[in-house]
């Protein structure tokens, strides 16, 4: 973690940060002496940041949670806090109202009826203004701004109109809703352009970016080439492009864990388990208490369960947090309403003296209490109608390190995006929300280890540290290529020349580019340099070499070589490959591994191998050696025979056939190319090679290039996050495809264009 950070404090490079949300960060409390102190609030969307401020410092800017209220800025640890004031009215129009009571159920799937009244519109843009006009006053030069939030979707645009040097983030923690949906806002114009003043837009989930692009472009004018929106210039304004991509938000694991391992908070949820009269299983929901989090149709399905008699009242018990919210909103007030008569209703038909079924706790908690509550609950119930995220799932998943416990979780949370081996549920499906509740509550322990054991492997491979290192990673590019601009590098927006580049491939590149790290792998042979006749003759296009020379130069990029030739037959076509890492012979030859001096090679033959070997050979070129066009190769730990040059396919074929039958005979690997078979005392393949290598770099997604067959054996080890491009026809499990040498070079040229803004010529 604080490694992570302390990469995030390089990236930066010195710029301030500048967080502004509709909440400061912090509570205020009154101590018994009459004082009174802020300190930071354990919930809400500051969770997430809470690490990343901790270590970077930055001023936040925001509403400390009372109308008419003038307050100070004041500091709290690393933070400088620059209050807001929101009158009376401000806080009934813009906040209740407009954000509360319009963008909210229009974003949340329409659960609630969103109303639509001019006065509250009207509010809305007073406040952003006037949280824009406070950032612009306290932001220095060159600063990066994070705007979240829906609340204060118009400040990106009104900010960079005012002050053009900074860099201009924002995140929305809540969903995007689709395009259909959208359409219904009368200010949805309005809305887009306001975050399209935005370098960075940063979404929960594939689909809310998705929906975002496509209202960029019907209402914004602004369409997308992969991630990236093309703004046009509006009046005074020049036009930008801006990255709208998803970066699905996540906790700090390590310290829940660490929390979760104190043996204070172990006591406690073995006394929670007691006052609840241990219970045979403890269900869990801890929710605000908002129409979004489904706790009336959670409610209904415990009920039922209880009332069809699969349940006994007296073993099983559901702990409802609710934290207040929102308590002036009309729809809100009718919630809360609906569940404490719920849960009273359940409670006298069900409950008996000295036991209520459901223990429903309106009010929250500090984060030890919670964790206590997490490590006492069997099951955890996480199903919203309709949720951005949903960051208890991941708490609970990173508190139970003992492989306990079941979580019952809706589809239509973000989370389910990660969690996959969670319960998953349609919470609108009754009868499938009580069939999963009953499950989780009869799981077997092995099950319930198998399914934690992967979702833990989810929330640890994506937590805080590596989504804010995403994020922030593409924000500061944003902000380095915005340096260059201003500093006379670069006047010209960047002209990205795809000549080759397949739209899909572009897309991924595009998202590759922003990557803090990168591993950018190519096979050589076909792939950077087209097919010649004599191995020796190959030569590198030129274009790609420059591509792969600023790429090397370019901060957090590694090239890496995954050759079939071996080292020597490699100098042979004189590439420039200082500073690579280069695996040649498939793996067998490894150089440039950080840490690392000299050629590794796999262990050599024994003699007993090397005779098999040279019995092998001598046999094949006996037998193939006088047919025109075949050629031999040495090999470290064998040999290649070539049939470029054979003119009948047939015939080669048939002739690289008999190589490998007396090959195989001799006990030697074999491995098949395009027109080539190699033979070899030592199994090694690009996979296994790929392997070690990524994990020298393993922060970095891996893009490969490679055009034959055994460069499969890289495209098979590839993961989600990694990029595999395979280079003209045949079956592949790569993910995509171009079509020649050019276009690898295209796509290298275009990700370093992306990655540093150097023009490479075709
Ligand atoms: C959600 C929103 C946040 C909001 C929080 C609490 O998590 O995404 O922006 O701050 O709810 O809501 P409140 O209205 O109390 O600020």
């Amino acid at each position: 973690m604080t490694e992570a950070i302390a990469e995030m404090t390089h990236m930066t490079g010195g710029r301030e940060l500048v967080m502004v949300s509709n909440r400061l960060p912090v509570d205020r409390v009154t101590l018994e002496d009459g004082s009174m102190h802020w300190r930071a609030s354990p919930g809400g969307l500051v969770t997430a940041v809470e690490p990343i401020v901790e270590q970077l410092g930055c001023v936040w800017i925001g509403w400390a949670g009372d109308a008419g209220e003038e307050i100070e800025p004041f500091e709290v640890g690393r933070m400088r806090l620059a209050p807001i004031t929101l009158s009376i009215d401000e806080v009934a129009e813009y906040y209740e109202g407009f954000s509360n009571g319009t963008l909210w159920p229009l974003y949340h799937d329409v659960i609630a009826k969103p109303e639509y009244h001019r006065e509250w519109w009207d509010r809305y843009q007073s406040v952003n203004r006037r949280f824009a006009d406070r950032v612009a006053q306290e932001a220095s030069h060159g600063a990066i701004v994070w705007v979240h939030d829906y609340q204060l979707q118009l400040v990106p645009a009104m900010l960079r109109e005012a002050r053009p040097d900074l860099t201009i983030a924002f995140f929305l923690h809540i969903p995007f809703p689709p395009r259909r949906i959208f359409a219904q806002l009368p200010w949805r114009r309005q809305l887009v352009e306001g975050l399209l003043g935005s370098d960075v837009i940063g979404f929960q989930r594939v689909a809310d970016a998705i929906s975002f692009r496509a209202v960029a472009e019907r209402y914004g004018t602004a369409p997308s080439i992969g991630n990236t929106i093309v703004t046009p210039a509006r009046g005074e304004q020049p036009g930008h492009t801006a990255l709208a991509q998803e970066f699905p938000i996540s906790i700090d694991a390590a310290a829940f864990a660490k929390i979760a391992e104190q043996p204070e908070i172990r006591a406690r949820a073995l006394q929670i388990r007691q006052d609840l009269g241990n219970p045979k299983t403890i269900m869990l929901g801890v929710d605000r208490l908002d129409y979004t989090k489904g706790i009336r149709h959670r409610l209904k399905a415990f009920d039922e369960l209880i009332a069809d008699g699969e349940l006994e009242p007296a073993e099983a018990v559901l702990v409802q947090v609710a934290s207040p919210s929102r308590e002036r909103v009309e729809a809100y007030r009718q919630l809360r309403d609906d569940v404490e008569v719920t849960v009273g209703r359940i409670n006298g038909e069900r409950g008996s003296i000295g036991h209520s079924p459901v223990n429903y706790l309106h009010r929250s908690f500090t984060k030890d209490e919670m964790v206590a509550l997490y490590l006492a609950a069997d099951v955890l119930l996480v199903t919203p109608l309709r949720d951005g995220m949903n960051l208890v799932a991941k708490e609970y998943v990173a508190c139970r390190g003992d492989e306990r416990g079941a979580l019952v979780l809706s589809e239509f949370a973000g989370a389910a995006d990660e969690l996959r081996d969670a319960l998953l549920v349609n919470p609108h499906d009754i009868e499938g929300l009580k069939a999963a509740i009953l499950r989780a509550a009869h799981m077997p322990e092995r099950e319930q280890a198998r399914r934690m054991r992967g979702m833990r492997r989810a929330v640890y491979n994506n937590d805080v540290a590596h989504w804010a290192q995403n994020y922030l990673g593409a924000v500061c590019a944003a902000a380095d290529a915005k340096t260059q601009t201003q500093t006379g590098g670069r006047t010209e927006p960047i002209q990205v020349s795809a000549a080759y580049v397949p739209r899909q491939v572009d897309d991924r590149i595009r998202r590759l580019a922003a990557a803090p790290q990168l591993t950018v792998a190519i096979d050589f042979d076909g792939t950077v340099a087209p097919l010649v006749k004599r191995p020796a003759d190959a030569r590198i296009l030129p274009r790609a070499q420059q591509a792969l020379d600023v790429l090397r130069e370019a901060p957090g990029v590694q090239v890496v070589l995954l050759t079939g030739r071996s080292l020597a037959g490699l100098a042979e076509t004189q590439v420039a490959s200082d500073g690579w890492i280069i695996s040649g012979s498939h793996g067998a030859e490894l150089m440039g591994l950080p840490g690392t001096t000299g050629v590794e090679t796999l262990a050599p033959p024994t003699d007993e191998e090397r005779e098999a070997l040279q019995r092998a050979q001598r046999r094949v070129h006996r037998a193939l050696g006088q047919v025109p066009g075949v050629r031999f190769e040495e090999k470290p730990f064998g040999f290649a025979v070539h049939t470029r040059e054979v003119k009948d396919e047939i015939e080669a074929e048939e002739l690289l056939t008999a190589a490998v039958e007396i090959g195989e005979a001799a006990g030697l690997h074999t491995r098949a190319g395009k027109r080539v078979r190699e033979m070899s005392v030592r199994e090694s393949n690009k996979g296994d090679v790929l392997n070690r290598i990524r994990a020298a770099l393993p922060l970095a997604p891996v893009l490969f290039l490679g055009d034959d067959v055994t460069d499969e054996d890289a495209f098979a080890v590839l993961g989600h996050d990694d990029l595999g491009i395979k280079v003209g026809d045949g079956e592949t499990a790569a993910t995509q495809r171009v079509a020649d040498p050019a276009s690898v070079a295209a796509v290298l040229a275009m990700l370093a264009e992306l990655r540093t803004g150097t023009v490479i010529g075709s």
